[in-house]
């Protein structure tokens, strides 16, 4: 899950876990949700309404709507969301 990450050079947070549609998934406090999923390989997060292509995150900073996500039942931009134990993440079909 950490396959993705730099190693080395800085201190991470602390260890949490999250699910991605009831799939485990292993991050560091203080990671937004959108550079998690990055990091442990899901790229694609959604897909578009208009031709079902895969989409996912963009710009990381709440502009895009690209990686809008279902966290707790509600729509989120995962870049604004920091990862804390027992999210409960679910993708829109995108995989
Ligand atoms: S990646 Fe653009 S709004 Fe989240």
């Amino acid at each position: 899950m950490t396959a993705l990450r730099f190693a080395g050079g800085f201190e991470r947070g602390a260890t949490v876990t999250f699910h991605v549609d009831g799939a485990a998934v292993r991050a560091h406090s203080g990671e937004t949700l959108a550079a998690a999923l990055l990091a442990a390989g899901v790229v694609a997060l959604r897909r578009s309404p208009r031709d079902g292509a895969p989409r996912g995150a963009y710009c990381f900073m709440g502009v895009c709507q690209e990686c809008v996500v279902r966290v707790d039942g509600a729509l989120r931009q995962s870049c604004q969301v920091a990862v804390v134990d027992g999210l409960s993440v679910e993708l829109r079909g995108a995989v």
